[in-house]
């Protein structure tokens, strides 16, 4: 992409946010929930859908197989009566949750195609897992000049230990088990809240999976799925981004709709990093006016800290006084977003997955570019709490997750604002 064209964020920093913010429906629950109405030829409703271009892209690979969607305001209506089987290299490539038509359309079709998926650059990303546990089932797989197909008879249920939780791979295997003859046991799934969302879904559609929320799932196949009407899920990773750039800035505030179920291990590394967090029904405030203290924080499968907040917490904690270190141990290349920060004035040296902060560091308004969803929101904090100004290149990775960051942002008191004419022609 031309940077001279895409979108910049202008951020002029070194304000401390105060207010209220309201959190939107999860992006990563969205887009297993568009994948699951491949399951029916019945209709399925979503509301609370977040208008980010990941579920846009993923609308886009549906609506090529065939499906029909309508939109109304914050809620979608999928129907997938009458598709095809085949994605284009174009479209997979578009986004990770690419692969999710795996596992619904061999079950429902007995066939499928489509090729490796894209998404983030942040380490080697296989599907060894999802292609595995689909060959447990029954799925006969052949790679024709790149093209991953699939086929089947009817799948047939088993016992199937993943090596790791992949969040994506258990939703994959789910679907597919659900549609399958027999029982399945899956052992060693992911347990992410936006699992245990998608069973709900799923059972209220005539699944019959028990387990949820435990790393053992079991399945009980059936013949076939019908309709539902669901609200997605809070975004915890969202609700994550806030706190960060509201304790960056050492300000305060309270965030609407969220799940503090989904949350505790987030909220404790907050309050670890001396964050004061009062929990409410739906709610929560933050106040960080005395500052930030340094911490430890790893990364890790749920219940753990989330990868998905590494950095927008590792960029906070430049501001706290003392040495933290932040180990990324679920993806191997997540930390390209570092050098950036650290021409921005931070002080934090890489060894292999971890990383060293010093601080607090002054952090100087800069030039940077948004190298995936999560890094973008890391540039965010940085450019919050940065003196001067800050142009954040390559939005485009931002407006994948975050629907309406900027307006949220606003609304705590940061100036930030969309350049349409990229940062370049800003300067
Ligand atoms: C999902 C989330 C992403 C989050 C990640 C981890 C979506 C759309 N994305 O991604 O935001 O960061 O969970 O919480 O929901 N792996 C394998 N083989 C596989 C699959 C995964 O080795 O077949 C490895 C990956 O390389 C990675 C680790 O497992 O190192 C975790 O990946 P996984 O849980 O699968 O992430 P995603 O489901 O792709």
């Amino acid at each position: 992409m031309n940077p001279e064209y895409d979108e910049a964020f202008i951020i002029d920093g070194g304000i401390s946010l105060n207010g209220n913010v309201n959190i939107n429906g999860s992006k990563n629950a969205t887009l297993c929930a568009i994948a699951a109405s491949l399951l029916t030829e019945e209709t399925v409703i979503l509301h609370n859908v977040p208008n980010i271009s990941d579920v846009e892209n993923f609308n886009h690979i549906l609506s090529s197989l065939g499906v029909v969607i309508n939109s109304d305001d914050d809620s979608l209506i999928l129907q997938a009566d009458n598709i095809q089987t085949m994605i284009s290299e174009d479209l997979s490539i578009k986004l990770r949750a690419s692969i999710l038509v795996l596992g619904p359309l061999l079950a429902r079709f007995g066939k499928v195609s489509c090729f490796m998926p894209g998404g983030d650059q942040i380490g080697s990303r296989p599907i060894d897992i999802h292609l595995d546990g689909l060959v447990k089932l029954g799925a006969k797989l052949e790679n024709v000049n790149n093209q991953i197909v699939a086929t089947s008879s009817k799948l047939k249920g088993n016992r199937i230990v993943f090596d790791y939780p992949s969040v994506l791979a258990t939703v994959n295997i789910l679907f597919a088990a659900s549609l399958s003859s027999g029982n399945t046991i899956i052992e060693n799934v992911a347990t992410e809240p936006e699992v245990v969302f998608l069973i709900d879904m799923l059972n209220s559609m005539g699944a019959k999976i028990s387990g949820a929320g435990s790393q053992t799932l079991d399945i009980q196949g059936v013949e076939g799925l019908h309709g539902t009407e669901i609200s997605i899920i809070p975004d915890r990773i969202e609700a994550g981004t806030m706190m960060a750039c509201i304790a960056a800035t050492q300000g305060t505030g309270t965030l609407h709709n969220i799940n503090l179920g989904h949350m505790a291990a987030i909220v404790e590394k907050f309050r670890d990093a001396g964050i004061n967090v009062k929990e409410h029904k739906e709610s929560l405030e933050i106040d960080a006016s005395s500052g930030v203290l340094p911490v430890n924080v790893q990364s890790v499968p749920y219940p753990g800290f989330p990868t998905d907040l590494q950095a927008p917490i590792a960029v906070m904690l430049t501001q706290a006084d003392g040495l933290s270190i932040v180990h990324e141990r679920v993806f191997d290349n997540r930390l390209l977003y570092i050098n950036a920060i650290n021409n921005m004035g931070a002080d934090i040296k890489i060894e292999k997955q971890k990383i060293f902060i010093k601080g607090p560091k002054k952090l100087s308004g800069a030039t940077i570019e948004a190298l995936d969803v999560r890094a973008g929101a890391a540039a965010i904090v940085a450019g919050l709490i940065a003196n001067g100004r800050t142009l954040i290149n390559n939005i485009n990775h931002i407006d994948r997750g975050y629907s309406t960051i900027d307006r949220q942002l606003i609304g705590l008191g940061a100036k930030i604002h969309r350049s349409k004419s990229g940062a370049k022609k800003c300067l």
